[in-house]
């Protein structure tokens, strides 16, 4: 038997060198039935799971797959990397309390929306009143819009007023769970209804887009939420889990709220470094919300930003201390930016390994990319460091990313995710790692 197939087997509980680490990541075949390519989107949006776009989202089946492998009902499940909550609504209907953090407002308020279940009646209601008030809007109607020249920058005059009205109609809806449900709604059509240039992650501006109109998009997307809400609310009855504990806390993911050794799953996806500019992407609900009246700062709180890179930092793996060393050779600023990722991860993995019980799981699902030419193996760091604060290897998977899913293509010089049609595209991870270590 491979060393490998000890690994998967449970037999081989021991510590690996930085060669065997790498060797052994290299030599994982992939393993298909992870893909879940044959899922369509009425499968990966079910329930509530399609309430908002959120870039880099799990897959539900994931989640559920390992949730079921690992924990029993009653277990504590934590998500140190939230984002829009996948981990959290799957632990619910599997009868798993669980908890997330996220440093992003905008992933707590979808969250927030997604896990909580409002009875269909109570809903109905409260939309019904709603919709009767947007019904009331015309030219003379006294709106009071925001003042904000991001706002400005985004939205036309005419979308801005109309935005303007839904929101305060919606500020006023006295129950928070409502207001929030509906907020989420509100913030999932803003990219739609600005100038944004309607493909791009990126923040672009499309002086010949058409915006959608504000009114009609909204009603639209809260009929489709409320056949969510609807069939979660249904099948939490059915199982009994109605009353299954659900948290989200707008947190750092080195701070997260649970007592030490009480989780039995972690479930994560973390940031790539210098990817991702969430705090970019989600500027639009940031604004009308208030979350930020300043973006280099939103922007600063999270890992993985091109925005912050210290010195002294500690990368607990001489994997890193490789890349930072063949990245410096290449460019300094991108060195520092990288050993700043992988500095903080490990004061994640810190975190991580204080809250999980003897025996307990992290799942991290992970993929590896390339920067300045460099390969930043992300995944083989990871196991690394978790292996140097005292976790062992429980499993590797190797899964391929259907491309539905994640951008596929990265700019070679960048490192930031491109357009298939880009020059200097490279195609980037079209394969990630669930490594699943034991504490
Ligand atoms: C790949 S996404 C997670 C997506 C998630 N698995 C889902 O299904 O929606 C990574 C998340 O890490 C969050 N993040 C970045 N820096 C953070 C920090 N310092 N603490 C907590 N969360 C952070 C980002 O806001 C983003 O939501």
């Amino acid at each position: 038997m491979s060393r490998l197939e000890c690994i998967k087997n449970g037999f081989d509980n021991q510590d690996y060198s930085q060669r065997q680490i790498t060797t052994l990541l290299a030599k994982t075949k992939i393993d298909h039935s992870w893909s879940f390519s044959e899922k369509t989107r009425k499968d990966t949006a079910y329930i509530t799971h399609g309430y908002h776009r959120y870039p880099a989202k799990f897959i539900p089946q994931i989640v559920s797959r390992l949730a079921e492998k690992y924990t029993r009902e009653g277990d504590l499940v934590v998500d140190p990397f939230g984002g829009c909550g996948t981990t959290l609504v799957e632990s619910k209907v599997m009868g798993r309390p669980s908890i997330a953090v996220d440093i992003n407002p905008v992933a707590v308020l979808i969250t927030k929306a997604k896990i909580t279940p409002i009875g269909p009646c109570k809903i109905e209601k409260e939309f019904t009143a709603l919709q009767k008030r947007l019904g009331t809007y015309n030219e003379n109607t006294k709106v009071k819009a925001p003042e904000h020249e991001r706002i400005d920058y985004w939205f036309r005059a005419e979308e801005k007023r109309k935005l303007a009205f839904i929101f305060t109609e919606i500020s006023e809806i006295e129950d928070r769970d409502s207001r929030d449900f509906f907020f989420c709604g509100f913030s999932n059509i803003l990219k739609n209804c600005s100038i944004w240039l309607q493909k791009s992650n990126k923040p672009t501006r499309d002086f010949e887009k058409e915006p959608s109109e504000p009114v009609k998009t909204f009603l639209k997307q809260i009929k489709m939420m409320l056949r969510g809400n609807t069939r979660l609310f249904e099948l939490l009855s059915e199982k009994g889990y109605l009353k299954v504990s659900s948290k989200v806390v707008c947190a750092d993911a080195r701070t997260i709220p649970v007592k030490d050794n009480s989780v039995s799953l972690i479930v994560t996806s973390p940031p790539y470094v210098t990817s991702y500019e969430y705090a970019d992407l989600h500027q639009l609900t940031a604004l009308w919300l208030e979350y930020t009246k300043d973006l280099s700062d939103f922007r600063k709180r999270f890992i993985g930003t091109s925005s912050h890179s210290k010195k002294d930092l500690e990368l607990n793996s001489s994997i890193a201390e490789n890349i930072r060393k063949e990245l410096i050779e290449k460019d300094k600023k991108t060195a520092e930016e990288v050993s700043t990722y992988f500095s903080e991860m490990n004061q994640v993995f810190i975190e991580m390994k204080r809250m999980l019980r003897k025996g307990g799981k992290t799942c991290i699902v992970i993929g590896n990319t390339s920067l300045k030419g460099i390969e930043i193996l992300n995944a083989e760091v990871f196991v690394e460091q978790l292996q140097n604060l005292g976790l062992k290897i429980a499993d590797i998977i190797k899964r391929e990313i259907p491309s539905k899913n994640l951008p596929s293509v990265r700019d070679e010089k960048t490192g930031k995710f491109a357009r298939i049609t880009d020059k200097n595209k490279i195609y980037a991870y079209p394969t990630e790692y669930i490594l699943i270590m034991e504490k």
